[in-house]
C-alpha cells in the first residue's frame, strides 16, 4: 500500500515535472520532419496551451509534416492544439490510442492534410464538420473502430479523396448521399460491418471507383443495376455475405470489371446472363453451394468460365423452370423498376408541385408588393408633377416679379425724373415767391406811404370838417339874428 503510494507520488512528480500531457520527440526521416507524439489524455481534455519537446536545430512548428503516436499513448479525443500548432502537417497517424470521438475542431487547422489514419481506435462518433476544412485529403482510414453510422455531410469536402476505409466497424446503415462528393474515390472499404442492404445512391457518383470491398456483411440481395454507375470498377469483393442467387443484371454496366470475389456466400444458382462484360478474368466462388472454386478465364472467349459455372447456371434454370416464367420474372422486374421509377417520379412531381405552389404564392405576394410599389410610384410621380408645376409657377411668378421690379424701377426712375422736374418747378416757384415777397415788401412800403397820405388826408379832412362846423355855426348864428334884410 505504502509502496503503491510512493510509486504514485514519484509518478505524479514525474508527470508534473514534465508538465505536459502532449509532447513531441522530433526527428527527420524519409517522409520529412516528424513529431513522435506522446499523449496521456484519458479524460479527453481539450484546453492545452502547449506541446512539450524541443525542436531539432533550425526547425520550427511549421516544419512538422507528420504526427505519429508513440506506442502506449492514450487519449479519448484529438486535442485541437495539434493542428493549431502544426498547421503544415500532411500526415496524421494516430492508431490504437483509445480515441473515442473526433470533434468539430480536431483537424480544423490542418488544411494541408493528405493522410489521416485513425485505425484501431474506439471511435463511435465523428462530427459532421470534423473534416470540413481538409479538402486535400487523399487517404482516410477509420478501420477497426466502433462506428455504427456517420453523418451525411461528413465527407462533403473530400473531393480529392482516393481511399476510404471504414472496414471493421459496426456500421449497419449510412445516409444515402454520404459518398456523393467523392468523385475521385478509387478504393472504398466497407468490409466487416453489419450492412444488410445496399443503397443505390451510395454508388451513383463514384465514377472513379476501382475497388469496392463490401465483404463480411449481411447482404442477401444485389439490387438490379446497383453498380451501374461504377464505370471504372475493376475489383469487387463481396465475399462472406448471404447471397443465394445471382440474377442477371447484378453486374450490368461494369465494362471494366476484372475480378469478382464471391467466396463464402450461399450461392446456389446464377443466371447465365449475369456477366455481360468481356473483361472478367477471375471469379472466386469458393465456399458456395453450387461451386466451391475459383475460376480463371485464360482464353479470349468466355467459354471456360461458362463451362465452369454450368452447375450454377443449370440450378438457375431448375429454379425457374420454363423460359416463360423467366420472361415473366423479367417482366415483373421491369414492372417493378417501372413502379419504382414511377414512385420516384411521383414523389419528384409532388415535390415540384410543392415548389410550384410556393413559387406561385411567392409570385402572388411579389405581384401585390409590385402593385403597392406601382401605387407608391404613381403617387411619387404625381407629387413630382405637382412639384414641377409649382416650380413652374414660382419661376413664372419670379419672372413676373422681375418684370414688376423692372416696371417699378422704371416707375421709380420716372418718379425720380418727375421729382427732379418738380424740384426745379418748386425752385422756380421759390424764386417767384421770393420775387413776390419783394413785391409784397414794395407794396407794403407803398401801402405805408399810402397810409401816411391817407392819414394826412384824414387830418386835412378833419380840419375841413372842423372848419365846416365853424362855418355851420356861423351860419346858424347869422340866421337867428332878426332879419334886417327881410
Ligand atoms: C501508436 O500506438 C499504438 C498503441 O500503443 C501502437 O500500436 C502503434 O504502433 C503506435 N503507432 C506508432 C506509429 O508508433
Ligand atoms: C487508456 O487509459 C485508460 C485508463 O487510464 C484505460 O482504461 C485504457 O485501456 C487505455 N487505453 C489505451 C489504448 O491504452
Ligand atoms: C460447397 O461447399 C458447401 C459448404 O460450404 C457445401 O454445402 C456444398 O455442397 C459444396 N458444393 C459443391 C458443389 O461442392
Ligand atoms: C489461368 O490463369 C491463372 C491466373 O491468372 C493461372 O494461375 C493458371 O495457371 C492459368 N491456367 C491456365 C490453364 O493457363
Ligand atoms: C414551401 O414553403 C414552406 C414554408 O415557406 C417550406 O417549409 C417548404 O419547405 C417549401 N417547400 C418547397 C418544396 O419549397
Ligand atoms: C400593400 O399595401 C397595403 C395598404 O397600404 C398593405 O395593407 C399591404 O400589406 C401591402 N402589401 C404588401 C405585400 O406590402
Ligand atoms: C410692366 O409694364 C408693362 C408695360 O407698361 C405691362 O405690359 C406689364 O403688364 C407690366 N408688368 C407688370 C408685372 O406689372
Amino acid at each position: 500500500m505504502i509502496l503503491k503510494l510512493v510509486i504514485f507520488i514519484i509518478f505524479a512528480n514525474l508527470n508534473s515535472s514534465l508538465g505536459q500531457v502532449l509532447s513531441c520527440s522530433y526527428r527527420i526521416d524519409n517522409n520529412g520532419y516528424t513529431c513522435d507524439l506522446t499523449i496521456q489524455n484519458p479524460n479527453g481534455l481539450n484546453n492545452f496551451g502547449s506541446i512539450g519537446g524541443t525542436h531539432l536545430s533550425g526547425r520550427t512548428d511549421n516544419d512538422v509534416r507528420r504526427i505519429l503516436n508513440v506506442s502506449g499513448s492514450n487519449t479519448t479525443n484529438i486535442p485541437s492544439i495539434l493542428c493549431d500548432k502544426f498547421q503544415s502537417v500532411t500526415g496524421v497517424y494516430l492508431n490504437e490510442i483509445g480515441i473515442q470521438t473526433v470533434d468539430e475542431k480536431a483537424f480544423k487547422n490542418c488544411k494541408k492534410l493528405l493522410y489521416l489514419y485513425l485505425d484501431y481506435n474506439k471511435i463511435t462518433k465523428v462530427d459532421e464538420k470534423a473534416l470540413n476544412e481538409n479538402t486535400e485529403i487523399v487517404f482516410l482510414k477509420f478501420s477497426h473502430n466502433q462506428l455504427t453510422g456517420l453523418p451525411e455531410n461528413v465527407f462533403k469536402s473530400q473531393q480529392k479523396l482516393n481511399t476510404l476505409s471504414l472496414g471493421l466497424n459496426k456500421i449497419s446503415d449510412l445516409p444515402e448521399k454520404i459518398f456523393s462528393s467523392l468523385k475521385m474515390l478509387s478504393y472504398l472499404d466497407l468490409q466487416h460491418n453489419q450492412i444488410k442492404n445496399l443503397k443505390i445512391n451510395w454508388f451513383l457518383q463514384l465514377e472513379n471507383l476501382n475497388t469496392l470491398v463490401i465483404g463480411g456483411n449481411q447482404i442477401e440481395e444485389l439490387p438490379r443495376n446497383i453498380f451501374m454507375s461504377l464505370k471504372k470498377l475493376e475489383y469487387i469483393h463481396i465475399y462472406s455475405n448471404k447471397f443465394k442467387v445471382i440474377h442477371s443484371g447484378s453486374f450490368r454496366g461494369l465494362s471494366n470489371l476484372k475480378n469478382i470475389i464471391l467466396y463464402k456466400n450461399q450461392i446456389q444458382a446464377i443466371d447465365e446472363e449475369f456477366i455481360d462484360t468481356t473483361g472478367v478474368q477471375r471469379i472466386d466462388m469458393s465456399n458456395n453451394f453450387c461451386l466451391n472454386q475459383s475460376i480463371f478465364d485464360n482464353s479470349t472467349t468466355k467459354m471456360p468460365m461458362r463451362l465452369a459455372l454450368q452447375t450454377c447456371f443449370k440450378n438457375f434454370d431448375d429454379l425457374i423452370p420454363s423460359r416463360i416464367s423467366k420472361l415473366e420474372e423479367d417482366l415483373n422486374n421491369v414492372a417493378l423498376d417501372f413502379q419504382n421509377q414511377n414512385q420516384q417520379l411521383t414523389s419528384t412531381i409532388n415535390k415540384l408541385q410543392l415548389t410550384v405552389n410556393n413559387l406561385t404564392a411567392e409570385n402572388i405576394k411579389i405581384r401585390s408588393e409590385m402593385k403597392n410599389i406601382t401605387k407608391v410610384n404613381e403617387a411619387i410621380q404625381s407629387d413630382l408633377e405637382n412639384f414641377i408645376t409649382l416650380v413652374d409657377t414660382i419661376s413664372k411668378d419670379q419672372s413676373s416679379l422681375k418684370n414688376e421690379v423692372k416696371n417699378q424701377t422704371l416707375i421709380i426712375t420716372a418718379l425720380m425724373d418727375e421729382n427732379k422736374n418738380q424740384c426745379s418747378i418748386i425752385r422756380d416757384q421759390g424764386l417767384t415767391i421770393e420775387n413776390q415777397g419783394e413785391q409784397i415788401t414794395n407794396l407794403q412800403e407803398e401801402n405805408q406811404q399810402l397810409r401816411a397820405i391817407t392819414k394826412e388826408l384824414q387830418e386835412s379832412l378833419e380840419e375841413q370838417a372842423k372848419n365846416f362846423e365853424e362855418l355851420k355855426h356861423l351860419v346858424y348864428e347869422l340866421s337867428s339874428r332878426p332879419c334886417a334884410c327881410k
